[in-house]
């Protein structure tokens, strides 16, 4: 007797939709009016590259330099916070909103990041990624974990899930984050099924992967894998709807995008 195979529908209201430098496809990446954005959109959380100051404040920036995003230039880490503070972050994505408001165009602290999604009426979650922490000897991980701290983030695991996760592309960044606050589920990111975790094991007790949907589109079997190991799957960064289906088909929980509000559109939510 032959068995039909089964047909797994895709769960669309289960599939966490998040924010990929704010509503970044809409207004410029990291700058406070697209995380404002993206909370009123409804994205279910918020994703953001951290890097330090030369005077040791956590700022969102993607890049090495501010060059790309805003009308300065220079290396992220060899400026203080007042002279980020002098640059325009906002006008160089064209002029979609008033960037009249400095708070906009502002460069964006990690703590006025928190305090936007910890004070804004319902539960939005943060993915906060460490770029190169390898440089700073665990400075990163450890003023993160304190500001994280600061805003009650840290919840001792009680079987409700966290609010905030911290991602890497460092497996150094992630140990160091397991060992300072083991309660804060880290993310392994990857471009490429790593040889040594092809399995779908991870590494330093991450409990989530991170593909790049390239990596995806090729090898949707990696994303059967790291189920099967028990983890959960966030594919970035997820905007063409084809790669939306793609993700839902293979059962991924979270995708993160540039549109939160057309990939919400695309799973019917509000
Ligand atoms: O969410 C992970 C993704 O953001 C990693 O790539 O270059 O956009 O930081 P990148
Ligand atoms: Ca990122």
């Amino acid at each position: 007797r032959v068995h039909p195979t089964p047909v797994v529908l895709p769960n669309r209201a289960a599939t966490q939709v998040v924010a990929h430098r704010g509503a970044s496809g809409t207004f410029a990446e990291h700058t406070l009016a697209a995380y404002k954005l993206a909370v009123d959109q409804g994205a279910d959380a918020l994703e953001c590259d951290v890097r330090l100051t030369a005077d040791g404040h956590l700022v969102c920036v993607h890049d090495r330099t501010v060059d790309r995003t805003s009308n300065g230039r220079g290396v992220v880490s060899t400026l203080e916070l007042a002279q980020l503070s002098e640059l325009d972050f906002g006008s160089w994505k064209g002029d979609p909103v008033d960037w009249t408001d400095t708070e906009h165009t502002a460069v964006l602290t990690l703590e006025r990041l928190l305090e936007l999604a910890t004070d804004c009426g319902r539960r939005v979650e943060l993915a906060i990624e460490t770029k190169h922490p390898t440089r700073y000897a665990g400075l990163v991980e450890r003023k993160l974990l304190e500001l994280l701290h600061r805003f009650d983030l840290v919840t001792p695991s009680s079987g409700e899930r966290s609010p905030v996760r911290i991602m890497s592309f460092s497996q150094l960044s992630l140990r160091r984050v397991r060992e300072l606050a083991p309660a804060v589920p880290t993310v392994f990111l990857t471009e490429r099924v790593p040889l040594r975790f092809r399995d779908g094991s991870l590494p330093h007790g991450a409990k989530i992967a991170g593909p790049g949907i390239e990596l995806v589109r090729e090898n949707p079997g990696y994303v059967a894998a790291l189920h099967r190991a028990g983890h959960r799957v966030h594919v970035w960064t997820v905007d063409d709807p084809e790669d939306v289906e793609l993700c839902l088909r293979l059962g991924v929980e979270a995708v993160i995008t540039n549109h939160p509000r057309q990939v919400l559109d695309q799973l019917g939510r509000q």
